[in-house]
């Protein structure tokens, strides 16, 4: 279990410090995929931060099953909306799954059977020779994937990682991570702007307060089964739900609080 507990966060000192977080708290399950909304600068990305350990907490405490949470793990590993940053471009599809393996030091003679494997699930295997400027964006954010599963950590932090992807490519990868989700049963912590998409993907969605102090305001938890339908009125219910508690968010933000 990933266990957040009242964290607040500083950036800066003094005069010029500001409260990003405030007593934010949750705890999420193993396996469950949980997507983050909130209003732009709210803190999304610090929370994410924390969790992957590139951020330290001002106070309050983030535990991984009990271990406490201080600095970047192998247990652990970030997704970004570019994946042309996060790839290595001189490597290869393969090359660049390999460099996952050597880092987390798999034996060479296990390596082969995980590329095959992990590229299967991303259905990259017969891009393998490619380098990344010859891939889509919707390929090159499946080889990030396939290159983060390949460490076989137990917990994805995604940052707004389809934001970036047209409409259709954005919905293949929808179905594409829960699928993959369902099968590898990691826990996932997902940031997005995007309503729907969250309760596409979401057991659970924390919607966060405008700052300073930001905090959750609602958590709400997704029964539907999966795949799900933006056309089911049980959808729109949830949809609705979460834009009333964003536009509040948003009112705040304009009357200056
Ligand atoms: N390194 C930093 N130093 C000082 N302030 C920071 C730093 N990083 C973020 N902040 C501030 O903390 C707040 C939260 O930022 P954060 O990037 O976490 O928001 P976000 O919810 O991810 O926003 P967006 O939706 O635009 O990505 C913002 O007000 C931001 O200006
Ligand atoms: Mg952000």
């Amino acid at each position: 279990m990933l266990k957040v507990e009242r964290v607040t966060k500083v950036y800066g000192e003094q005069e010029a410090s500001y409260l990003a977080l405030e007593d934010i708290a949750i705890d999420i399950a193993d396996g469950e995929f949980l997507c983050l909304l909130g209003p732009s600068g709210c803190g999304k990305t610090t929370l994410l931060n924390i969790l992957a350990g590139f951020e330290s907490v001002t106070r309050g405490r983030v535990t991984l099953d009990g271990r406490d949470i201080r600095g970047p793990g192998q247990d652990r590993v970030m997704f970004f909306q570019d994946a042309g940053s996060a790839l290595f471009p001189w490597l290869t599809v393969e090359e660049n799954v390999v460099f996952g393996l050597k880092l987390r030091g798999t034996p060479v003679r296990e390596r082969g059977a995980i590329i095959d494997r992990y590229l299967a699930m991303v259905e990259l295997d017969t891009h393998r020779g490619k380098f990344p400027t010859q891939l889509s964006g919707g390929m090159r954010q499946r080889l990030q994937i396939a290159r983060a599963l390949a460490i076989e950590p137990q917990i994805l932090l995604m940052d707004e990682p389809f934001a970036a992807l047209d409409a259709l490519t954005r919905r293949r990868m929808h179905s594409f991570l829960v699928d993959i989700w369902q099968q590898t049963q990691k826990t996932i912590v997902f940031v997005t702007h995007d309503i729907s998409e969250s309760i596409l993907l979401a057991d659970r969605i924390a919607i966060m307060g405008v700052g300073p102090g930001s905090r959750f305001e609602d958590v709400i938890r997704v029964d539907l089964p999966r795949p799900r339908d933006p056309g089911d009125p049980a959808f729109g219910e949830i949809y609705r739900r979460i834009e009333r508690q964003l536009a509040l968010e948003e009112s705040k933000l304009g009357d200056g609080v």
